[in-house]
């Protein structure tokens, strides 16, 4: 707040010091050389300054010192703001291990947001303090940009692909979710609250009518409909290969690559499944681009992950919160 008007948004994310911090740094040393610049001009103006149309200027031919200082200091400087913000760069693209899973999708003009017990939210998010949580998320037509201004983050919504976002609350209340792409007519309404509640009020607020069941429960019941079952089968016997335990492991592919088992990985195995073809099987899956919307397709994803050696799909929501992490 600077004389009642707000310049900045409120401080509300681990990231968020961090970011401001550099911000400011680099605000503080541009004014610095910005003032001591304009000074300086105006101070030499004038004690130079002459009525004597004919006077001519002092010849200068160079200085060492000089051409050093301004060269080194300006490198010093630079180098000091580069070590920094690739430092909080990292931070900011590089999410805890252990998060709280939320997927999202963009679509003109709206947030939809889908937490994996099932509950789903329109440009609403609930989440609780001091959790480290991740969003990842799509766009279903054009380009959006998810923006929590108050937690000091943002990626793209790029259709045909997934992005992310972390963020760990360190104040509940609520803030401000904007669209930071212009995408169409209302692109200016593409706007939404984000609630970070205690973790007690999100658990009681997450437990409340979801009706569909879990993400990976609506994903286990697609995978049926969608006939995935007939081919994918557990024991490895089917066409297709079997997708126990498969999320987060290396497969091997008949072209010699070897690629990780992850959410992008799936995502083009079920919308574009010619592309990759897993070593020792035909390419015999059709695609299923038109047939599933990107909601589906995150509930496929977490059906996939949810598949472990034990037999049975665990579709439970996802341990309790570990203590608040620090990010660093
Ligand atoms: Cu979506 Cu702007």
């Amino acid at each position: 707040m600077f004389a009642g008007i707000p310049l900045f948004p409120e401080q509300a994310s681990t990231l968020a010091p961090r970011v401001d911090n550099l911000y400011f740094f680099i605000v503080a040393v541009t004014a610095f050389f910005g003032i001591v610049t304009s000074l300086v001009v105006v101070w030499f103006a004038m004690k130079y300054r002459t009525d004597d149309p004919s006077a001519i200027g002092a010849r200068i031919t160079g200085s060492i010192p000089l051409e050093l200082a301004w060269s080194i200091i300006p490198f010093v400087i630079s180098i000091v703001i580069f070590v920094w913000a690739t430092d909080v760069f990292i931070d900011i693209y590089r999410p805890p291990d252990q998060t709280l899973e939320i997927y999202a999708t963009g679509k003109r003009w709206m947030w939809k947001f889908q937490h994996l017990d099932g509950k789903g939210e329109i440009n609403e998010l609930h989440v609780p303090v001091g959790r480290a949580v991740k969003v990842t998320f799509t766009s279903e037509d054009v380009l959006h940009s998810l923006y929590f201004p108050s937690f000091r983050t943002k990626a793209d919504a790029i259709p045909g692909r997934y992005s992310s976002v972390w963020f760990t609350a360190t104040k509940t209340g609520e803030s401000h979710i904007f669209c930071a792409e212009y995408c169409g007519t209302n692109h200016s309404g593409m706007i939404g609250k984000v609630y970070v509640m205690e973790p007690a009020a999100y658990q009681a607020w997450l437990s409340g009518v979801s009706g569909e069941g879990t993400l990976a429960q609506r994903g286990e019941r697609l995978f049926n409909d969608l006939a995935c079952n007939t081919c994918h089968l557990d024991d490895g016997k089917g066409r297709g290969p079997s997708l126990v335990n498969k999320f987060g492991a290396a497969e091997q592919l008949t072209n010699g690559q070897t690629v990780t088992v992850d959410d992008s990985y799936l995502r083009e195995s079920i919308l574009t499944p010619q592309q990759k073809i897993v070593a020792g099987y035909q390419p015999l899956m059709p695609t299923f681009q038109g047939m599933v919307n990107e909601e589906s397709v995150m509930a496929l994803i977490e059906y996939v992950k949810s598949k472990k050696a034990t037999g049975q799909a665990s579709a439970a929501v996802p341990a309790p919160p570990p203590a608040a992490q620090e990010n660093r």
